[in-house]
């Protein structure tokens, strides 16, 4: 026959990550015509389950992202009839076996390339990659693993964990994701500063305020408490989400947009980050609330939580980069769950003009208050503003901050991909521009480990902050600290 083959095995298929973003991301780029033409998805969990059984659960999650559109119910059924299911212990070389029989069925003759995703919790990664490439390595195509976080606790878990998967794999078989690479305003980000001459000329301490990346969700844990308790919001969000972006925002300009050399200058730029110190950390923990009659639980009230737990659901935190570029600008961080909005943006606040002539004619009384400040809104409603001191129309001579607004909404109606279909996209094509190098990830492990084990030392408590409001006061001070507002509360 020839020709070759793709097989891409979801492990941990019952999972509700897999439900709900793995197979139905696989699902819109088999919709969208980006899967090879031979190809299998293979479920493998734990739980007894036929390929009927999986078809059934999958289905129930996939939906035809761009409108309804024609042949979505022919396109699914087609999709559902290449999903097939093994069950198996993770640590089970026999029923790794059995699943390496039925790819290769499905392979019958072509070049089989292999990509399994672990959608595990990491104590078990090791064995399945021991299972799984043992039983992939005589194939001929490639083999590729996508690991998804937590890549450790602290720089040492890290590492070890790091050591112990390439005792199986080469680091060029290791997709380690961070979902937030796969966004459109993330992926954006590069080239608004590289391509627009407006910006990359500003890109410095000489312009920049500071630099705010700002993460919020408006609901708790939900059940997720187990294994929220044992990371916290810095490892489940700062060390890596806005770690990455800021990786992406600061680095200097890559030789190419190949990935050796984008990860390069993401590594050199977290290499020259100061470890976070423990008076730079505001951390607190959402309590319930009763608001307009409804009862919010608080963190502690939920069941998977230990009692007595002191695991911040909110931090905010301020970096620094020393480097010629950066030198004494603050990155502010602040992250939390349970809180009145869902949003994630990245804000940049630009210094104030020299000898403003106008200085008199604008409406706040604090020259401060009216500089520029860019916002890239990375969800939700996609969006790049400016905000620019503008004439009130009138005869008088009074300025107001106005908007140039990129609404992407009315810019690029067609809806956006998710994250995922980017990243499962590039991992089948090996490209490994969005994914992290064992090497970047030791130099953010090298930033926070430190605070983190100050916090879990000192049993540092959190301050406690009412389910649906906008955090801790703490952040408010830690801002001040630098002579920061917070662009987000104004
Ligand atoms: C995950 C975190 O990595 O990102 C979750 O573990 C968080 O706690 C999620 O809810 C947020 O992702 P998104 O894409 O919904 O903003």
């Amino acid at each position: 026959q020839g020709g070759s083959t793709v097989s891409i095995t979801v492990v941990g298929a019952s999972g509700d990550l897999a439900k709900k973003k793995i197979f139905p991301a696989l699902f819109a780029l088999f919709y969208e015509g980006c899967l090879p033409e031979h190809f299998a998805v293979f479920g493998y969990a734990r739980s007894k389950m036929s390929d009927e059984e999986l078809r059934t659960m999958i289905s129930r999650t996939l939906t035809c992202r761009i409108d309804k559109r024609e042949n979505c119910g022919d396109k699914m059924e087609h999709f559902l009839q290449r999903c097939f299911y093994q069950s198996g212990q993770y640590n089970s070389e026999e029923e790794f076996a059995e699943l390496d029989r039925k790819l290769k069925e499905k392979e019958a003759g072509r070049v089989p390339n292999r990509l399994f995703y672990l959608s595990i919790p990491p104590n078990i990664f090791v064995d399945v990659v021991r299972s799984a490439s043992r039983t992939a390595s005589s194939s001929g195509g490639w083999t590729r693993f996508i690991v998804e976080k937590p890549f450790g606790r602290d720089s040492e878990s890290s590492g070890e964990l790091t050591r112990s998967l390439k005792k199986h794999l080469a680091e060029e078989q290791i997709f380690r994701i961070d979902h937030y690479l796969g966004k459109e305003l993330v992926e954006n980000l590069s080239v608004l500063r590289f391509s627009n001459l407006v910006f990359e000329p500003l890109w410095s301490r000489n312009y920049i305020r500071n630099v705010q990346l700002i993460f919020s969700e408006d609901f708790g844990t939900d059940g997720r408490g187990g294994y929220f308790d044992n990371y916290g919001i810095i490892r489940d969000i700062m060390q890596n989400h806005l770690l990455q972006i800021l990786a992406l925002f600061a680095m200097e300009t890559p030789v190419s947009l190949d990935a050796e050399d984008i990860r390069n200058e993401k590594v050199k730029v977290l290499r020259s980050m100061r470890q976070l110190k423990l008076e730079d950390v505001v951390v607190g923990q959402y309590k319930g609330h009763v608001k307009g009659g409804k009862s919010y639980p608080g963190y502690a009230d939920d069941p998977t939580v230990p009692k007595g737990s002191i695991t911040p659901t909110f931090a905010a935190a301020a970096l620094f980069i020393d480097n010629a570029r950066w030198d004494g600008v603050p990155f502010l961080m602040k992250a939390g769950k349970a809180l009145h909005t869902r949003r994630a943006e990245i804000r940049v606040q630009f210094r104030s003009v020299p000898g403003n002539l106008y200085r008199r004619n604008i409406g706040s009384s604090d020259l401060d208050q009216a500089t520029n400040e860019l916002v890239l809104r990375v969800q939700p409603d996609e969006a790049i503003y400016l905000k620019i001191n503008n004439k009130v129309p009138g005869l008088g001579m009074r300025l107001d901050r106005s908007n140039l607004n990129l609404l992407y909404s009315e810019r690029y109606p067609r809806e956006i991909p998710d994250a995922y279909e980017r990243l499962l996209l590039d991992a089948i094509a090996g490209e490994r521009r969005l994914f992290i190098r064992s090497d970047e990830l030791d130099a953010a492990w090298a930033i926070f480990t430190p605070v983190l084990r100050q916090l879990e030392d000192k049993r540092v408590a959190p301050e406690l902050y009412p389910y649906g409001s906008r955090g801790p006061v703490g952040a408010h001070y830690l801002a001040a600290n630098y002579n920061v507002r917070w662009g987000d509360i104004s």
